[in-house]
């Protein structure tokens, strides 16, 4: 097919009496669409002779250019009268208002705060501690020393200095029993860090909340108690716990604190957030190790403690029933606004 400067004269003249944006597309579809005359006009091109495609060529594309412009001002000429017959629009006073739009917290800072308020309530205090950290707070005084296979457990990022952006809020326990003597209460919540290959349940940046009790005759009993307090009050009252045996160096007995899927009421085999189990591992606790009660200069013979350590991220994920915790560290309004 060839397109002819008639034709083409014929094409800019009815795209500029294109009443609307709709009659617009349809002529862009018309002529440069992928069946459109253009289109079709420019893949000819290769089956005439060799001597006549250069020619036929130039005046195929030069009629497209010309149709695009032809196009874009069209568009912009429409767009200029709709704000201009907007703003010849008498104002309505009577209509009813619009409403406004307010921010509101991230989930995630909004859950945060849920979690520092229930533990306000029965008496505990925030402390707070630095993202980076020294190998003493992170591990060492923790009971992991140098070499200490467990270090292998929380794939660690080190900064050229050999400081650790801190791998866990544990490392807020040595800093406030180094100054703090029982009874301790408190919590902590902040951003931890991992060398770990990000997927829907795993972060390398994510947020933790972190326990601590120190007190004469402070038991498991305890621990167990204050763990179901905690995902209750942010999870609904329905919500149960399992302990499991576990392993932390810090604590002793070490328990892994699964937690029962309210978004299935762990019934659903296909529910995408506990995997079908019913259950989602959440946390993980324990009895205060004596020797950590000993390298922070409190006798283990007199006082002990219990701890736990729990996935900020992985409980909003049930909360909100978000299957990817990807999504909470990104800035995507989309998501963010159904909150
Ligand atoms: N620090 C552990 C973790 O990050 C959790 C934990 C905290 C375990 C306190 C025991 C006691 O996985």
């Amino acid at each position: 097919m060839k397109i002819t400067d008639k034709d083409v004269k014929a094409a800019i003249q009815s795209i500029g009496q294109a009443a609307d944006i709709t009659v617009l597309e349809e002529l862009r579809l018309k002529y440069l669409g992928r069946k459109g005359e253009i289109t079709q006009a420019l893949r000819a091109i290769g089956t005439l002779p060799v001597s006549r495609r250069a020619k036929a060529g130039a005046a195929a594309n030069r009629a497209r250019a010309q149709i695009e412009t032809a196009l874009a001002q069209r568009v912009r000429q429409l767009k200029k009268q709709q704000t201009e017959t907007e703003a010849r629009r008498p104002l309505d006073l009577t209509a009813p208002g619009g409403g406004r739009t307010l921010g509101h917290l991230h989930p995630l800072k909004e859950l945060q705060k849920q979690l520092i308020q229930a533990f306000w309530q029965i008496g505990f205090q925030v402390a707070d501690g630095p993202e980076i950290e020294s190998d003493w707070y992170n591990f060492e005084a923790l009971n992991i020393p140098p070499g200490h296979p467990s270090r292998d457990m929380q794939d660690t990022f080190y900064l050229e200095n050999g400081a650790i952006p801190r791998t866990h809020t544990s490392s807020v326990q040595i800093r406030y029993m180094e100054i703090h003597k029982p009874p301790i209460r408190i919590i902590s919540t902040g951003n931890v860090y991992r060398n770990e290959d990000e997927d829907a349940s795993h972060l390398w940046a994510f947020q933790q909340i972190e326990g601590l009790v120190v007190d004469k005759g402070v038991s498991l009993a305890d621990l167990k108690g204050t763990l179901l307090y905690m995902f209750r009050s942010v999870l609904g009252e329905q919500t149960k716990i399992k302990l499991l045996p576990s392993f932390f160096p810090y604590v002793e007995p070490a328990l892994e604190v699964h937690v029962s899927c309210v978004v299935c009421g762990s019934r659903d085999p296909s529910c995408r957030t506990c995997g079908g189990t019913g259950w989602v591992e959440m946390a993980g606790a324990g009895l205060v190790h004596p020797q950590v009660l000993r390298n922070v200069g409190i006798d283990p013979a007199v006082y002990s403690g219990f701890a736990f350590g729990a996935g900020i991220d992985r409980i909003a994920a049930v909360r909100y029933q978000v299957p990817d915790i990807r999504y909470f560290w990104r800035p995507d309004l989309r998501f963010l606004e159904q909150f």
